[in-house]
């Protein structure tokens, strides 16, 4: 059996004007990620032979940005529009290909419409909308038989066809032999003077070719970006249907309205999170575990149990059952923490290991070390993890207490369990089970009295 391959060409040469922005549109982001890599991603769900991206404003900055997917890259170094910009890709169609053209700039295209669409017969399948306002998209026209007999863009539309409530999404499928043929023919004799990809529409209709539509009622994922207005709108609805696929699955939130989800957030039973926190990356939260109003969380694993308080940062970090961690704490890349730790208050951790049931509460910098199991950090204690030039590592065995305010210059190890006076200096290794401490002696000096103002 002969299977027909699919070609995937996306349109991304546009500049943006209305985004007032040097940055190209298609780099703009959207639940963070660039609207293009949302058109990517989905088009790699329909395993396509290939993907051919149609660039131009802006130059090598949009390919340089997915050098991590594998892309034809096509420039257009003029736009002059949607048709010319798939005229650049006809070269590199495979012979008997179903083309799909998605806009880079329709970010929340979703598969299962595409592939309805794909899978309709004809030489040519049109994804349209009906939108209460249609204005600033082509019209789809049809007869008096319901058949679709052209596409006429809004700046060349009569008043009747301005009426049509039925647009054209901009995603087209097509045969790549009719299609070649087809945008041979295109000219550029319209308001806009540009080479229309629609104009192939009314030309398979003379051809006697049909035309298929697929009508979808999902607004927001044929909806294309022009302003920093459709993003913001855009990127509303996003969250609103993150929101809401959490909330069905159990998930509370304490308003669904106030949480921003910028990756993948994977849920056990019984999350809670409260308002305002945000999530990048690839973030999961095991069962039971409470995250408080304004954390941000990025790449990070979180236990059974857990507890983060508000306004807590954690970043590439792996935390285990149980752990209570903030209210304002800092945990960077590099933080594992075993079951029962306590993370407090204006404390960071950075590169560092922290074992069964220790704790580090208050005030803390505590980088490149491996905290042994129950060991109690004082408020205010630092390691001295860097000389300028080189990083060196801290070592602190089981039950281990170190009193406040001490330093620890590393490289450096407390044995297990080691007591360090507090406001110690700490420069050389601790031996186990015994009291190490560095400070002046306090003294009393017998008789001292305070100065007195002289009068004058
Ligand atoms: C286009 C469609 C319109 C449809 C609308 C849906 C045409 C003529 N019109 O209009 O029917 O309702 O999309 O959003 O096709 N691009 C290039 N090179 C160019 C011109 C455009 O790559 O020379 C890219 C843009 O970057 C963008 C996409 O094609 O990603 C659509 O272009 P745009 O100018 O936004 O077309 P619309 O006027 O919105
Ligand atoms: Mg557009």
């Amino acid at each position: 059996m002969h299977i027909t391959p699919l070609n995937i060409v996306i349109l991304a040469a546009g500049k943006g004007t209305r985004m007032y922005s040097s940055k190209p549109k298609v780099l703009h982001q959207l639940a963070g990620k660039p609207l293009l890599q949302h058109v990517i991603d989905c088009a790699k769900l329909l395993k396509p032979e290939k993907i051919i991206i149609i660039y131009g404003f802006g130059g090598e900055l949009v390919p340089n940005s997915f050098t991590h997917e594998s892309i034809q890259w096509v420039p257009q170094t003029e736009q002059l529009g949607t048709g010319h910009a798939v005229q650049q890709a006809v070269p590199y169609l495979d012979d008997k290909a179903k083309v799909l053209i998605l806009l880079g700039d329709v970010p929340l295209v979703d598969v299962a419409s595409c592939k309805k669409l794909l899978n309709k017969t004809g030489q040519l399948g049109l994804m349209t909308v009906n939108k209460q306002n249609p204005a600033g998209y082509g019209r789809i026209v049809r007869d008096a038989y319901n058949m679709v007999t052209a596409i006429v863009e809004q700046k060349d539309a009569d008043d009747v066809q301005l009426k049509i409530n039925e647009v054209n999404s901009g995603i087209i499928a097509a045969n790549a032999t009719e299609l070649c043929m087809w945008l041979q023919n295109i000219k550029s004799d319209n308001a806009q003077k540009e080479f229309y990809l629609t104009d192939i529409v009314s030309m398979a209709v003379a051809n006697g070719f049909e035309v298929a539509t697929e009508i979808t009622d999902d607004e927001a994922a044929v909806a294309g970006i022009n302003s920093k207005l459709d993003l913001a709108t855009l990127e509303r609805e996003f969250q609103r249907r993150y929101a809401l696929k959490l909330l069905q699955s159990g998930v509370t939130l304490y308003d669904p309205l106030r949480i921003d989800i910028r990756g993948e957030l994977e849920t056990g039973a019984d999350v809670e999170i409260d308002v305002g926190c945000i999530f990048e990356g690839k973030v999961s939260l095991a069962d039971g575990v409470k995250i408080g109003a304004y954390c941000v969380i990025k790449d990070s694993n979180i236990g059974t149990d857990t507890k983060v308080a508000p306004f807590t940062h954690i970043d590439q970090a792996i935390i285990s059952d149980s752990c209570h961690i903030g209210p304002y704490a800092r945990l960077r890349p590099g933080t594992i923490l075993n079951k029962d730790a306590h993370i407090g208050n204006f404390v960071e951790l950075k590169n560092s290991q922290v074992d069964i049931g220790s704790k580090i509460n208050h005030l803390s910098y505590v980088g490149d070390t491996s905290v042994g199991k129950n060991v109690n950090i004082g408020a205010g204690t630092i390691t001295c993890n860097y000389d300028g030039a080189n990083k060196f590592r801290t070592q602190i065995g089981d039950n281990v207490f170190i009193g406040s305010d001490t330093q620890l210059i590393a490289p450096v190890t407390i044995g297990d369990g080691a007591t360090i006076g507090a406001g110690s200096t700490i420069t050389k290794d601790a031996p186990p089970n015994q009291l190490t401490i560095s400070r002046g002696r306090q003294i009393t000096i017998d008789g001292w009295k305070r100065p007195q103002k002289v009068k004058k």
